[in-house]
């Protein structure tokens, strides 16, 4: 199937997930003019995807980061749970479910039964194969990587990764889409494990958990040094709590399986994700967020 969408063809995306990332890309192409939809599987998880995204819209206005009145804004957004009606009419379909290749692959099957046959499917995840996951549709060449950073509204880095299958028009096509987003997409050459962020900055957040698991620092002094030494907007346990602990122990779990020992998970960032402390969504993580 060839994709012959150009970005001015496009009006409506759907965002499949409305967790930290989902609702924050929603946000994202909401502000950028399109019109949005925004799935997650209960009402009550699309409702919390919302409300954070009322509360992020009135921030930016707050803060004269806003260019027009918000309900314009949030108007643009449906946030739903039936997949057929979030994804019948969109151009392009963003996926921000959990990292988990089950889920990911029960969510494309029934996307694909209801998207048009233009649409192209984008996956915001963060480590897994483009590749793998563009097999399971039946449109691997209308599939890529467009992975965000949380805040996504903030973060001004999408990385765009072609899997083996992608064609060419679907990789530009989504450079386009992240542009019009006013972020700046960088292109991944290789389809491999983390891509490139992944790869450089979980690493950094698991050896934080070793300086402390060893006994060479407390989580203070790890996060000064990283704030005030190496120059980083936040601590690095403050950005494990933002990017969630879950998150980054499954991307490293992937990495140790895929590239080795260099990346097995520290067991004090097991333990947090086994104690379902995963920072700022579950109000504990290194640190108390209530
Ligand atoms: N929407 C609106 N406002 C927001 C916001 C959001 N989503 N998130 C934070 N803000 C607000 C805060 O509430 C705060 O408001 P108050 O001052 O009223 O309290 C304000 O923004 C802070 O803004 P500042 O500009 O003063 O702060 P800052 O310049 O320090 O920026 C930041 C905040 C952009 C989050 C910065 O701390 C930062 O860059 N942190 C690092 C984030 C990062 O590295 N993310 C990538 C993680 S990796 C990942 O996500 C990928 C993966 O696959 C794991």
């Amino acid at each position: 199937m060839a994709n012959d969408m150009d970005v001015e063809d496009i009006t409506r995306v759907a965002v499949l997930g409305a967790g930290n990332m989902g609702h924050g890309i929603a946000e994202v192409a909401a502000l950028a003019g399109y019109d949005v939809t925004l799935r997650d599987i209960e009402e009550d998880i699309v409702r919390e995807g919302y409300e954070d995204i009322e509360w992020s819209v009135h921030k930016l206005d707050d803060k004269d980061r806003l260019e027009e009145d918000p309900e314009t804004v949030l108007k643009r957004i449906m946030p739903l749970v039936d997949m057929e009606t979030a994804v019948e009419d969109a151009d392009v379909v963003i996926e921000a479910v959990p990292e988990v290749m089950d889920i990911k692959t029960e969510v494309y099957e029934a996307l694909e039964a209801h998207a048009p046959d233009g649409a192209i499917f984008a996956t915001n995840t963060s480590a897994l194969s483009i590749t793998d996951l563009s097999e399971v549709t039946e449109r691997p060449t209308q599939f890529c990587g467009m992975h965000f950073f949380n805040p996504p509204v903030r973060m001004q880095l999408v990385e765009v990764i072609s899997g083996a299958h992608t064609g060419e028009e679907t990789i530009e096509t989504i450079e386009a889409l992240a542009e019009s987003f006013e972020k700046t997409p960088v292109r991944v050459r290789k389809d491999s494990p983390g891509f490139v962020v992944n790869r450089v900055l979980t690493p950094l957040l698991n050896e934080a958990c070793w300086a402390v698991h060893e006994g060479d620092a407390d989580i203070a002094t790890v996060d000064s040094t990283s704030k005030y030494g190496v120059g980083l907007p936040m601590g690095t346990f403050e950005l494990a709590d933002r990017v969630g602990n879950d998150v980054a122990y499954h991307v490293l779990e992937y990495l140790h399986a895929e590239l080795g020992e260099a990346y097995e998970p520290c067991p004090l960032l097991s333990q947090k994700v086994e104690a379902e402390q995963f920072g700022e969504k579950t109000g504990e993580g290194w640190y108390d967020h209530d």
